[in-house]
């Protein structure tokens, strides 16, 4: 970060200049804030030129901008190919979408269809790459990586002994000694990884063996595990999996934090040559807010010569490299749009501007670790700006925006007649968190959503989704709703 506080939006009282460009899919053109050339309040007036419904959309509004998702995917690609180039690196990489970030079908749809292959951690993630291997879009090619607890006994195992009857390249993660007998007893020919006990910032290994995590498997049981996949004539160990964290901003502590799992990896594969992909896991920071600050290249290029380095020691080839995508693929897509329905002073500090939805359901992240997130007006960026504070229509006390502890203002339009407001970088694990369906908070009800792809000659395709009315609401919590 270049501040000492996350910048989460425009910090001036000043207008913001026509055609600023807050980030690479957010600009300004006639005092209305676009997505890339979406022009955002458009979407809520009857009559402007460009409209593209007959009538205004109903207000919140869910964004999903399924270009950014692969824009990001193929981002990612190319700085690992000029990386793997630059340092001569004798090895593959592998970007893989961790669906526990947003396991919504149109984005597994879009990943699949932009290069990725597939993480998943339950039983119902089967069905959805069922689903999707059905469809033709999880296609032969791709990696199918299981991780999250599969205990022998449990439906997830069951059920990925079933996927693999029509997926070969199916790779469950070991993550404790219990989950190897189904694969083993199955009989059927699997490549498996191994979870290294990683989780957390430790740059030894001694540090990783006392680490309080759930995660993993400790280093005696690693090897134990390999042994027992080495004696099995139907498992190949093919994947060592060390993942340190989420969110990580600091590429040489990145890097630090893995050092260990690469030497493990390395004294791994000396014994166990089938060995060759080595998955750093999540942990791949995204731009949530305007001054985020992260060199991928230079990441990359720290992770890979350690590669080399650590391995060149130990005398094994370097690996191919996996990483598991979640929030780097998906937080951008999202976008989350209010109105503005009353402004009240009540003698705080700061005016209070109420939205018609809620923050705190919505991005529970918000509340819940104190996250930020993107907030831009849709209009009026061309008037002057004050210092506010955002209330969410629930009466709870903790609906509100900048989170309790932070110290970035939040400036918005002084004008607030027909204010829209977008919450942005909202679209990784949010909506899995706060829940799709069902009912929320103070039984507000969810928001309509609209799907925008890139359609012909450079046009949009929409797709609208209904949102909730008072009466799913009301059925969803058990009432029976009087014709
Ligand atoms: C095993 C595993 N892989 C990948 C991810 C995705 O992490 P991120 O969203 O930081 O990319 C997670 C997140 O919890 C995870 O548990």
């Amino acid at each position: 970060m270049t501040d000492s506080h996350p910048i989460v939006g425009w910090e001036k009282e000043s207008p913001v200049p026509e055609n600023y460009q807050f980030n690479d899919y957010l600009n300004v053109r006639n005092g209305r804030l676009f997505m890339e050339d979406l022009d955002l309040f458009n979407l809520f007036v009857d009559d402007g030129p460009g409209q593209v419904f007959e009538q205004s959309l109903p207000s919140p509004l869910e964004i999903v901008y399924l270009p950014i998702i692969g824009y990001r995917i193929k981002q990612m690609q190319q700085f690992f190919a000029e990386v793997i180039d630059e340092v001569g690196y004798d090895g593959r990489f592998f970007y893989t979408y961790a669906s526990k970030a947003n396991a919504a079908e149109e984005v597994i749809r879009t990943t699949l269809s932009s290069g990725a292959h597939h993480e998943m951690s339950s039983t119902v993630d089967v069905d959805i790459a069922r689903i999707m291997i059905r469809r033709g879009l999880l296609t032969p090619d791709k990696y199918i990586i299981c991780n999250g607890f599969k205990p022998s006994d449990g439906s997830y195992a069951s059920n990925i002994l079933q996927l693999r009857a029509i997926h070969e390249k199916i790779v469950p993660v070991v993550e404790d000694l219990s989950e190897l007998p189904s694969l083993i007893e199955s009989g059927l020919s699997f490549d498996v990884g191994l979870r290294l006990k990683t989780y957390g910032h430790y740059t030894t290994l001694e540090g990783i063996e006392a680490a309080n995590s759930r995660f993993g498997l400790a280093i005696e049981d690693l090897w134990k595990a390999a042994d027992y996949i080495a004696a099995a004539p139907n498992l190949n160990l093919t994947l060592f999996h060390a993942m340190v964290g989420s969110q990580i901003l600091n590429e040489a502590d990145f890097v630090a934090w893995l050092k260990p799992g690469i030497e493990t990896y390395a004294r791994l594969r000396q014994r166990h040559p089938s060995l060759h992909i080595f998955d750093f896991g999540g942990g791949m920071p995204a731009p949530m807010t305007l001054n985020f600050e992260f060199d991928y290249h230079q990441f990359i290029r720290l992770l890979l010569t350690t590669l080399q380095e650590v391995c060149g020691r130990y005398n094994v080839p370097v690996p191919d490299v996996m990483g598991e995508f979640g929030r780097y693929t998906t937080s951008e897509h999202g976008a989350h749009l209010f109105k503005i329905i009353a402004a009240k002073d009540n003698n705080s500090k700061l005016p209070w501007y109420i939205i018609d939805g809620s923050i705190m359901s919505s991005f529970p992240d918000s509340w819940a670790l104190q996250e930020h997130f993107i907030v831009l007006p849709l209009n009026h960026l061309d008037k002057p700006f004050q210092q506010v504070q955002l209330g969410g229509i629930t009466c709870d006390s903790d609906d509100v925006y900048p989170p309790k502890t932070s110290h970035s203002p939040l400036y918005l339009p002084v004008e607030t007649d027909n204010l829209h407001i977008g919450f942005f970088s909202i679209g990784a694990y949010q909506e899995m968190l706060g829940g799709v369906g069902g009912s929320k908070h103070c039984v507000v009800p969810e928001a309509y959503e609209l799907i925008v792809e890139w359609g012909e000659h450079g046009r949009y395709l929409f797709h609208l989704l209904t949102g909730q009315s008072g009466a799913d609401v009301l059925s969803n919590l058990g009432y029976q709703i009087e014709p």
